[in-house]
């Protein structure tokens, strides 16, 4: 597999360009970009993987899906066409959708999914990011199969804050199940038990060495000694935190969601469902002709089952193509990972992202607080329906809850419900703004562990400086949780395990140069702190990015309502909005 980064036909140079300096120190007047337009058709197509051949959906017969490539400040128009029986939405995930809510993409919240052979126009512009993001479906468990890589380079004439890589490669991890996924998810939801597991992980859509059947989809990424190489890294797996590592090599974080950091060096990363990290590479100055292995397997602390495997790739120096078909003696040693459930090397590696925090890229962090949450994340129960048994907790069924509430999508989107007031008999703006029931949530869990539904959501004042610090529960088992929130950036101020104590553990904030990111790990058995400022109006998911979670209820919405200046304000939807 070659895997140089190629820049798309549709990419062209702005040729406008302004003064560098311009660019830093006035943002708000830098030049405008150009438009770039995609076709997704969403399409069956059969793939073959671990010897087993299946009908995925795809976008244009890919997997994993094309690339969208576009430079900071362009507007990028996506057609979306439904080829496909199923209903499909697809998420620009981590693109900020200035007041362009309509094209975020997650089903039941800012749209209705396009039902088979109809279209939709995604309309949105990058503004003040760049780096890598990740597209993908949003609607049931199509993800699996529905994603691909975004890549937003600087602005035309602005360099990265390191030296400029020799080559760039998107390495996205998913992950591959022989079963059908819709299948998988709705028996799990009928049966109230935890869902069966994937079949492997994919590094670029390739299993690898490591599987029966595999070692012909192997991603094997050819590199010359003594270069730099940019990895884009996606997390595009459905359930699973993982760690990656390369043999020999290490690696330097230089960007998180899209977001500069201040670089580190690090041997093993974790990357969580819906982060992206870009890292540096620099290839041995004296190694010509060998091959070294990369791999990924995950970090996992619950109590469920996982998919306990590990996908291996292809780290090889010059042109003599290793061949692995009897992985055996031949192989390069498989390099060393953290154990399973080491939680001290996720909150070693965590802790040690920080902003640039630069002239040319402040931190805007909000110093004072508005608005204060403290939401409790973990799984619960719901009673098993009469006249059935049911395979979750005691013969319960599964769930998840946010403040013990487990959010259900409504049957048509809460944003059109909420633009065009019709309110009442959709949603209720009554989200708890911290447990009803607090309880040691890091100690013994309570003896009831039913969670309560609804479809509730906050609402913001626009502009407001908000506060969420996010609770893991012990409830059913410690855990992380990747939360995702949409529309918004948000800096990770501070982090800890056990219960958070509201009178110590703000002193400790980072105010100065705390991460910018959309996703973070809500630390197994611990708490981790948020702000941001409520500048883009619209309906905003916020959501566990395990996609087990996300269906048993851990998600809600924020509601941002508009401020006063016209550019304050949501436009109404476009006129080819889906209809349910
Ligand atoms: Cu990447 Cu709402 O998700």
């Amino acid at each position: 597999m070659g895997a140089a980064l190629i820049p798309s036909p549709v990419f062209v140079f702005s040729l406008l360009c302004m003064m560098m300096c311009s660019l830093w120190l006035f943002p708000a007047v830098a030049s405008a970009g150009i438009t770039r337009h995609y076709k997704f058709n969403i399409r069956l197509q059969n793939v073959t993987r671990l010897c087993h051949t299946k009908t995925i959906l795809t976008v244009n017969g890919k997997f994993p899906g094309p690339r969208i490539v576009a430079r900071e400040g362009d507007r990028v128009v996506i057609k979306v066409v439904n080829h496909v029986p199923n209903n499909v939405s697809i998420h620009w995930h981590g693109i900020r959708q200035l007041q362009s809510g309509w094209a975020d993409g997650p089903a039941y919240i800012t749209q209705c999914p396009i039902q088979t052979g109809q279209t939709y126009l995604y309309n949105l512009t990058i503004i003040g990011q760049r780096g890598t993001l990740f597209w993908h479906a949003h609607v049931s468990w199509l993800r699996a199969t529905l994603y691909g890589p975004i890549i937003i380079f600087p602005k035309h004439n602005v360099p990265y804050p390191f030296a400029k890589p020799y080559e760039e490669v998107p390495i996205i991890f998913g992950e591959w199940w022989n079963a059908d996924t819709e299948a998988v998810i709705n028996q799990a939801l009928q049966t109230g038990g935890g869902p069966n597991v994937s079949d492997a992980y994919t590094i670029n859509g390739l299993p690898g060495p490591l599987y029966n059947c595999s070692a012909n989809e192997t991603f094997n990424l050819k590199v010359k000694s003594g270069k730099t190489y940019l990895l884009r890294l996606i997390n595009a797996a459905l359930n699973d935190e993982l760690f990656f590592t390369i043999s020999n090599h290490s690696l330097t974080v230089v960007e998180a969601d899209a977001v500069y950091v201040k670089s580190f060096q690090t041997n093993t990363l974790v990357i969580a469902p819906g982060q992206t990290t870009n890292v540096l590479l620099k290839t041995n100055p004296n190694t010509i002709n060998s091959s070294f292995l990369m791999a990924a397997r995950p970090y996992f602390t619950g109590i469920g089952t996982f998919d306990n495997s590990t996908v291996a790739g292809i780290l090889q120096y010059g042109n003599r193509n290793p061949s692995f078909s009897n992985f055996s003696i031949s192989t390069p040693p498989l390099p060393i990972l953290p154990p399973i459930n080491s939680t001290s090397s996720v909150a070693n590696f965590t802790s040690q992202f920080r902003s640039l925090a630069n002239s040319q890229f402040p931190t805007n962090v909000p110093q004072t607080v508005q608005k204060r949450f403290f939401f409790t994340v973990g799984l619960g129960t719901n009673p098993c329906p009469q006249n059935q048994t049911c395979q979750g907790p005691n013969g319960t069924k599964f769930a998840a809850s946010i403040n013990n509430v487990s959010f259900s999508l409504p049957t048509t989107s809460l944003l059109q419900a909420y633009f065009f007031k019709k309110s009442n008999w959709l949603y209720t703006t009554d989200f708890p703004n911290s447990p009803i029931f607090p309880f040691n949530y890091t100690g013994m869990p309570p003896n009831n562990t039913m969670v309560a539904g609804g479809t509730k959501v906050v609402v913001l004042p626009f502009n407001a400086t908000v506060e969420v610090v996010m609770q893991d529960t012990s409830i059913l088992g410690a855990e992380s949780h990747p939360l995702h929130l949409h529309g918004y950036n948000f800096y990770v101020v501070g982090q800890g395990f056990g219960n958070f104590d509201a009178n110590k553990d703000p002193a400790k904030f980072n105010l100065v140069d705390p991460v910018e990111r959309n996703t973070v790990g809500v630390p197994s058995g611990g708490w981790v702190a948020i702000r941001f400022r409520a500048d883009n109006p619209g309906v905003w998911f916020m959501h566990c990015h395990f996609e087990v979670h996300l269906s048993w209820g851990l998600k809600m919405a924020w509601i941002v309502l508009d401020g006063n200046l016209p550019n304050q304000k949501l436009p109404p939807p476009p006129a080819d909005l889906p209809a349910c």
